[in-house]
Formats: structure tokens, sequence, C-alpha cells
């Protein structure tokens, strides 16, 4: 009896997660993997303001775009190429999203776009760093580097990742160099990139281990300030330094030897008793 109970209790959540699981997919697809780049109607970020897309796109255009932008660019379409050579090249990542998915996503994209305020939603979305300061990108240059721990424990930026910067020993190549990024997306894609990437592996990274929006804030400060310094920077070329000191420090341990050693034994002790006999022979 009790069993019954509790299977209809599971056939009737079941029931509900699917109606209102659904009516919400388009935007929790969105707002997980889209607004980190795009926004409806508040402005460019990375890529352009989504508003009225669908006016201007058929919807087989866009399935096939946010599946695979590159797909539809590489076949040459008109309006791939144009809004392709408007982002400077930058790339859209493809996204796993089933057809499904995708009109979901386009749906929710049309309901928002009405909703939304007009006027020229093409200029970029306000600018995040107004009050930044020389503190924040202090604090950003430690945090980048791993000098400073990050407040939720996530790695640091630079283990995949690396900078034009003298002030950070360089390392990362898992990842992008990122000393121009700022200038590619302003303080919004980055601020929005950071805070939830929309690539995969950084965003495994910081799932669990949140940053802080104060730490967003001195991350995009201190990326800012890269990009604007990239042509100041002297990159440190260490060049033969690491193998002269390598090669000076093996000479001088082969001539520490020689000397701290100079009386030590050179012939077995049998070999000594062997010549003194040998000679009381002779
Ligand atoms: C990493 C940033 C990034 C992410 C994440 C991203 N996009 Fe884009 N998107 C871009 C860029 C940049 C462009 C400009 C075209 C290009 O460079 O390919 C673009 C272009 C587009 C366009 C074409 C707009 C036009 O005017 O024709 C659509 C539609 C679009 N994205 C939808 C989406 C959807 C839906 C998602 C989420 C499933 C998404 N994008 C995720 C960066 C991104
Ligand atoms: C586990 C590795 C990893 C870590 C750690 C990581 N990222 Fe990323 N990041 C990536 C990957 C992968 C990309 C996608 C671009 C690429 O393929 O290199 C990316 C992209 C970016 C981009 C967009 C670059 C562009 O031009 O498209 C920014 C900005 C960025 N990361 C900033 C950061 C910052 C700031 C941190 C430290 C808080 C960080 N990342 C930590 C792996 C990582």
């Amino acid at each position: 009896m009790k069993y019954y109970l509790l299977k209809n209790l599971f056939i009737l959540i079941a029931v509900f997660a699917f109606l209102f699981g659904n009516a919400n997919e388009g935007e929790d697809i969105f707002k997980a993997t889209c607004a980190a780049c795009h926004t409806i109607g508040k402005g460019r970020l990375v890529g352009p303001d989504l508003k009225n897309i669908t006016e201007k796109r058929s919807p087989d255009w866009l399935v096939t775009f946010i599946q695979s932008s590159q797909t539809v660019i590489k076949r040459g379409d008109a309006d791939a190429v144009a809004i392709y050579k408007e982002y400077s090249n930058l790339l859209m990542p493809d996204n796993a999203l089933s057809t499904t998915q995708a009109n979901a996503v386009i749906k929710y994209i049309k309901a928002a776009s009405s909703g939304s305020s007009s006027g020229d939603s093409q200029a970029a979305a306000t600018d995040f760093l107004e009050n930044a300061t020389q503190k924040d990108i202090d604090e950003g240059v430690l945090l980048f580097g791993g000098e400073k721990r990050l407040t939720n424990g996530g790695a640091s930026c630079i283990s995949c990742h690396s900078v034009k910067d003298d002030r950070v020993f360089s390392s990362g190549t898992l990842a992008k160099e990122l000393t121009e990024t700022y200038g590619a997306m302003g303080s919004a894609g980055v601020s929005a990139i950071i805070r939830s990437s929309p690539f995969p592996a950084m965003n495994e990274t910081y799932k669990n281990n949140p940053l802080t929006e104060e730490e967003v804030f001195a991350l995009t400060a201190y990326l800012k300030s890269v990009n604007d310094n990239r042509f100041y920077q002297i990159p440190v070329d260490f060049g033969f330094t690491f193998a002269f000191f390598g090669i000076a420090v093996f000479v001088m341990i082969l001539l520490a030897t020689i000397v701290l050693y100079f009386k030590r034994k050179t012939k077995s002790v049998y070999h000594e008793i062997h010549s003194r006999q040998t000679a009381a022979i002779n």
C-alpha cells in the first residue's frame, strides 16, 4: 500500500517537472551558456545583443548557428561571415544542444525581446569598471598569479593562462594568452566570462569554487591594465641563464670534491699491503 502511494507521488513529481521544467528550459540554458556573452536588449557584451534576432534570421539559421557557428561561417553564409568580421573574428564556442534545446533558447530570446526596452541595443553595455583603482589592479596581479589564494579555493588563473606582464611569472599554456582579451571584449564581456565561464574547462574549475564579486572586479581591472600596458612590457627572456647556472654549479661541485677530498684513498687497502709486502721481498 505504502509503495503504491510512493509510486503515485513520483509520477506526480515527474509530471510537474516536465510541465514546469520544460517551460523554463530555454531560459535556464540561456542563463547558463549564453548570458556570459549575450544580453537581450541590454547592449553588446562579447557577442551582439540578441534582441529581436528572430526577426532578422530564420529559425533554421539560428539553430545551426547556435549549435556550431563556425559551420555556418565556413559555409560562406553572408550574414554569418559579416557578423563574424564585425566581432573581429571572435569565436563563438560550439554548444552541445539538441535541436529541441536550441529551439527552446530561441523561443526564450523571442519572448524576452518583446519585454525589453527599445533603443540603441548595439551600444556597449555599461562600463563595469567605472570605479576601478590601482589598488584593484594590484589585487588582481596577486590573484591572477596565484600569490594570493582565491577565497573559495579555485585554481589560480596562471595555471591555465599566460599574459604579457613583467609582474607575473607567466607559465600557463593550457588556455589562451589573455593579454589582448580586454581589448576585444571590454569590461562587461571579460567580467561576465570570469564570473560564469562559457568554456567547459574553466567552468568546471570554478563551479564548486566560485569567485567572489570583488575578485571578479579585481581580475577584470587587472586584465584591462595588462591590455593597456602591453606595449611597455619587456618580456623576461631568461635565454641561456638557466643553462649557464647549471653548468657553473656543476663545475663548482667538481672542484669542491677535488679540494675537500684531496687526501682520499684512491686505491684499495689491499693494494697498499700488497705493494708493502712485495717491496720487502725485493
Ligand atoms: C564566448 C562567448 C559566446 C557565447 C558563450 C555565446 N556566444 Fe553567441 N556569439 C558570440 C560572438 C562573438 C558572436 C558574433 C559572431 C561570431 O563571432 O561568430 C555571436 C553571435 C551569435 C548569434 C548571431 C547574431 C547575429 O546577429 O546574427 C546568435 C544568434 C548567437 N550568438 C546566439 C548564442 C546563443 C543562443 C548562445 C548560448 C547557447 C551563445 N550565442 C553563446 C559569442 C558567444
Ligand atoms: C582549468 C583551466 C582554466 C583556468 C584555471 C582559468 N581558465 Fe580562463 N579559460 C580557459 C579556457 C579553456 C578558455 C577558452 C579559451 C581557450 O580555448 O583558451 C578560457 C577563456 C578565458 C577568457 C576568454 C578568452 C577569450 O579571448 O576568449 C578569459 C577572459 C579568461 N579565461 C579569464 C580567466 C581568469 C581571469 C581566470 C582566473 C580566475 C581563468 N580564466 C582561469 C581555461 C581556464
